[in-house]
């Protein structure tokens, strides 16, 4: 099931996420979540983007393959996940946001990033991930804390960007896939 993509302005999507524990409906809702994704053509989508404040997200690279080979079958979910280290070199990725239609900007963030998660049958793994896959994990961290990746932008880029954000929190962005109305 397709489910509506929360647009920036929702409270929930600046809501720190809880933990969960493993339910008969959670591989339903990560099914949902995968086709969620995929329709809406995005390589990340967190459980508060969908309306649940929960500490869950998934990924699939393989779309960006081309460009950035180690996103080639990088696909997964991330459950309870922790950020355990960050390197000090950093690197700059233009992001977006299937929350956030219409935006792309720069974003400088670590180049690598060690993780412990659950994978969604809850085995538990620590993983080091780098290059864009490194990113796309820590764009969807991003949201179980609260934030957007416009939070992280320059302040001058901040002003650039601050009437497409009133213009989404007030309903007037359009989106080409299906979405929550704000
Ligand atoms: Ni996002």
């Amino acid at each position: 099931m397709i489910l509506p993509i929360y647009l920036y302005g929702q409270p929930v999507l600046r809501k720190e996420a809880e933990e969960i524990e493993n339910t008969p409906e959670l591989k339903q809702f990560i099914a949902d979540m995968y086709e969620t994704l995929t329709q809406a053509e995005g390589c990340g989508l967190a459980a508060p983007q969908v309306g649940r404040p929960w500490r869950l997200f998934v990924v699939d690279g393989n779309e960006l393959a081309e460009d950035y080979p180690e996103c080639k079958d990088f696909k997964r979910a991330f459950i309870n996940p922790e950020l355990l280290e960050e390197s000090e070199e950093t690197c700059t990725y233009s992001e977006g946001c299937l929350s956030l239609p219409g935006i792309s900007e720069n974003v400088v963030r670590p180049a690598t990033i060690k993780m412990r998660y659950l994978d969604e049958d809850f085995n538990e793994h620590e993983e080091v991930f780098t290059g864009f896959c490194a990113r796309i994990v820590q764009h969807e961290y991003d949201h179980l804390e609260g934030h957007v990746f416009t939070d992280r932008i320059s302040p001058i880029r901040k002003t650039f960007v601050r009437n497409k954000l009133v213009s989404i929190a007030k309903g007037k962005t359009v989106a080409r896939y299906k979405y929550k109305r704000n």
